[in-house]
């Protein structure tokens, strides 16, 4: 077993974004600046685009487009229960309702005739979530949402890689909202961005996530001398700082590095525990691309001799760090409460939730990190086998 505990998705961090946040400690200008519109700059270029904002989390993205899309009372957005709260919480902050359409239970992403099933006459959005850095079934999704006239969010917390059909995720639809959360593909603490198919919605989303002040008043303080500005709506205190996009800037220059380290971390696993009684994640669909964010794993007793809860267990007294993503939506109290979601109604995101576990998936994983990660499934896996013979 081995001597130290294996934080789960803990950051590949390395020299060059020590010194770029050093530089500017020592310039004095921490907050929103020429770095934040460096990273902007740099991230629409990997994107192959030209409208993004830097937030300072996803959740602010997801907010804001959904704001940005003319959402508000008494609408409805569509998505998914597999998710983390946030994609939620952002609907109901914007003022809107959300609806659940369960997941295909081999993709785990939203299934678009679920999707179809779900909308009336006050469904203005669908959010679907690329699980996994799995990208959605954006085809049949463009399609019901040009069919409907909605608009399409797309939450990509996981998917800053993901590719489908040769286009990149985040411009299939008319938003695409990206992390940089700690344990994320590319990281800067807290973070997020949001892309844009026009510029009037960056621009829009811009003043809303500074105070609703009109456009460049970040740069109020600069040597060009005070400018006034003028508030323009009621905006959110959701800026990126340049302390965070010193980070994001050599992060995002590794973020092809970091993504063939997770490919062959993810065909090691799946080659490992192609013996074991586990559902492994499903192979990456043809002509898309994988973003491997997650390693998910279905634990299912009967076949496994060993519960969900009772695997995670093991693996922390093995000392290795897991995850679970997610439980799904409608096991917690407070949508129960709010909306009335019972887990039995989506039962493809219930009993998944129910059975996974993200095992460690991260750039900074050692080959001997991997093979701790190996060692310890199949002894769990095989112990509670013999057990059960
Ligand atoms: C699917 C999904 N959506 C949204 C978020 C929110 O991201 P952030 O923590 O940057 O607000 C996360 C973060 O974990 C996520 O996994």
């Amino acid at each position: 077993m081995r001597n130290e505990f294996l934080v789960y998705g803990s950051p590949a961090i390395e020299n060059p974004e020590i010194e770029e946040v050093v530089a500017v400690m020592q310039s004095g200008w921490l907050g929103t600046g020429p770095k934040v519109a460096r990273f902007e700059r740099d991230f629409a270029k990997y994107k192959g685009i030209e409208h993004t904002v830097a937030l300072n989390s996803c959740t602010a993205a997801l907010h804001l487009s959904i704001l940005g899309a003319g959402i508000g009372a008494g609408d409805e957005v569509i998505t998914t229960p597999l998710t983390f709260c946030a994609t939620i919480n952002a609907i109901i902050h914007a003022g809107a309702t959300p609806v659940l359409a369960d997941i295909d239970p081999i993709t785990m992403n939203i299934a678009p005739n679920e999707v179809k099933a779900k909308i009336t006459s006050r469904t203005k959005a669908i959010l679907p979530v690329h699980f996994a850095g799995r990208p959605c079934d954006m085809d049949s999704l463009c399609r019901i949402a040009d069919n409907y006239k909605l608009k399409i969010i797309e939450d990509c917390a996981h998917a800053i890689e993901t590719e489908y059909h040769g286009r990149k995720a985040g411009t299939l639809g008319d938003f695409g909202c990206f992390s940089f959360y700690v344990t994320k593909n590319v990281v800067t603490g807290e973070g997020g961005m949001v892309i844009t198919k026009s510029e009037e919605d960056a621009a829009r989303i811009k003043v809303l996530g500074l105070h609703g002040m009109s456009k460049d008043a970040w740069k109020r303080f600069g040597d060009e001398g005070y400018k006034h500005y003028q508030v323009v709506e009621c905006g959110y205190k959701y800026n990126m700082m340049d302390l965070q996009a010193a980070i994001g800037i050599h992060q995002l220059q590794r973020v092809e590095t970091y993504w063939h380290r997770r490919q062959e971390i993810w065909h090691r696993y799946n080659e490992a525990f192609a013996v074991l009684p586990i559902t492994l994640p499903a192979p990456v669909e043809l002509n898309t691309r994988h973003a491997y964010h997650l390693y998910t794993i279905l634990i299912d007793e009967q076949r496994c001799g060993i519960s969900r809860d009772g695997f995670l267990e093991a693996m922390t007294a093995q000392n290795i760090g897991i995850g679970v993503h997610y439980l799904s939506i409608p096991e917690h109290s407070y949508y129960q409460k709010t909306f009335g979601w019972q887990p039995e109604d989506y039962p493809h995101a219930m009993r998944i939730g129910r059975q996974t576990v993200s095992l460690p998936l991260s750039a900074k994983l050692s080959d001997d990190d991997v093979d701790d990660v190996i060692d310890a499934t199949k002894k769990i896996l095989k112990t509670d086998q013999q057990h059960q013979v």
